[in-house]
């Protein structure tokens, strides 16, 4: 948890106040027209004593949004946001931060945040929107909300989590799926596995066959939060909807040291022997990309990598399949992701802002951005005919898992619980990937700990 004070200060956008190298240049041009009014030559026509006012030029609202969307679906997915909004007559100012799952973005954020200078808009989500509205840092989006039907538009998972007492205090984007697995078939048939594994147990068989067919089985990036979102999927797979959520929503200890948690854990290990030695560091849409171009036949990975398989022009069931993780097909983890928009004085800000949220939840929005970023929209009822069937096994899904008590919030992804044990979950799972001799027992005691942060 960021536990740091903020010195805030209420400051407009850049556009209000002028650079100073501009002021001293009109300055200095003020200066100049006055003198040679003053020393205007006696047979030159006199100089009108006032000149016509010029006719007020309204700012235009500059718009600075920080996200981490920076990989080719995800770019071509935030492009539609930029132009969405500049047709609205806002500028758009690209504050994009490198770093898969979002943790450089929001280092960067928090820095900016202290210093008093925030952007107007930042993706953040979960209950990280919580912490950040406690701090009496974010808008109040009601206006928004109620001229355009937020609550009768969204589902009340969504709407909960954009809420904070009561008021709408971010915008939400789409709904990602984290659960899922995607695979390339070529690489699949010339191994000879003929299906998508739906149980681990199946998966191992299909991964043992794609290794001696000289293939990497499974294409993992070592990061701490891809890891993590390898382990999530382990977790619902092997223990089901219920457990996952005693332990990794509501971080109930005896949960976490339970049998389940060791089978989990032991499940997750073996996963390793299928990656390649290169693995570490990698970045998640490289990793994508091994399982696109051929190298490799599985990626445990949420949705926004089929804005990767999209962006390289490959349709699924032709170029790539995609299936719940093993024994996840009855569960839906989600991860929605959302804008908060930060308290700012500056009329014309406030209005980008509200430009911004409008424009967020619009139909025409919710279609064409998430066509590329993989993602459902986050509307009720939205017509999914023109997504791609992945898209719309998804968007089922989602009804039919919050129905029947499958539908779950992502700890990988900031979903399920606050940050600070988010943190530390993660760096024992990553540890644990990391360090074959931690044992699994020693593994498991440090969850309950790490559960337990504040
Ligand atoms: C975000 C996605 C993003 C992915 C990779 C997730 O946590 O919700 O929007 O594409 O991380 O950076």
């Amino acid at each position: 948890m960021f536990r740091v004070t903020f010195f805030y200060r209420a400051t407009g956008p850049r556009s209000e106040t002028l650079p100073m190298a501009f002021q001293l240049k009109l300055g200095a041009a003020l200066a100049v027209a006055l003198l040679a009014t003053a020393c205007g030559k006696k047979d030159e026509a006199p100089a009108p004593a006032v000149a016509p006012a010029p006719a007020p030029v309204a700012a235009k609202p500059v718009i600075e949004v920080l996200h981490y969307w920076t990989s080719g679906g995800e770019a071509a997915s935030a492009a539609e946001l930029k132009k969405m909004l500049e047709a609205k007559g806002n500028e758009w100012k690209d504050f994009a931060v490198a770093g898969g799952g979002g943790e450089n973005a929001m280092t960067v954020l928090k820095s900016r945040a202290v210093s008093g200078n925030p952007p107007t808009a930042a993706q953040v989500k979960g209950p990280a929107i919580q912490e950040w509205a406690a701090e009496g840092m974010l808008a109040n989006i009601d206006n928004v909300a109620q001229a355009e039907k937020w609550d009768e538009l969204l589902p009340a998972v969504v709407a909960n989590v954009m809420k904070h007492n009561g008021n709408y205090v971010a915008a939400p984007v789409n709904v990602h799926r984290v659960n899922w697995m995607w695979a390339n078939p070529e690489v699949m048939a010339k191994a000879g596995v003929k299906t998508m594994p739906k149980t681990w147990d199946e998966f191992f068989v299909a991964a043992d066959k794609i290794k001696k067919s000289g293939a990497v089985a499974l294409a993992h990036g070592g990061q701490n939060w891809q890891d993590f979102t390898v382990f999530e999927s382990v977790a619902l797979g092997v223990g089901g909807a219920d457990y996952y959520k005693k332990a990794f929503v509501q971080l109930d200890p005896t949960a976490i040291d339970s049998a389940t948690t060791t089978k989990v854990l032991n499940t997750f290990r073996k996963l390793k022997g299928y990656t390649d030695a290169a693995s570490s560091g990698r970045d998640w849409n490289l990793t994508t990309a091994m399982v696109i171009e051929g190298k490799a036949a599985f990626q445990f990975m949420g949705d926004w990598a089929k804005g990767e398989f999209t962006a390289a022009g490959k349709k699924p069931g032709e170029g790539f399949l995609c299936a719940a993780a093993p024994g996840t097909g009855n569960a839906f983890t989600f991860n929605i992701d959302s804008f908060i928009l930060f308290k700012l004085k500056d009329e014309a800000a406030q209005k980008g802002q509200a430009d911004l949220a409008s424009a967020i939840l619009s139909t025409e929005f919710q279609e064409v951005f998430n066509q590329n970023k993989g993602s459902i929209p986050v509307r009720l009822g939205h017509d999914m005919s023109q997504f791609d069937s992945c898209a719309q096994d998804s968007a089922k899904d989602f009804v039919e898992t919050d129905k029947a008590g499958g539908l779950v919030p992502s700890i990988a992804h900031g979903m399920a619980v606050a940050p600070a044990a988010q943190g530390a979950i993660q760096d024992v799972v990553t540890q644990f990937w990391n360090d074959d001799k931690m044992g699994v027992a020693d593994a498991q005691k440090r969850l309950v700990a790490a559960a337990a942060t504040k």
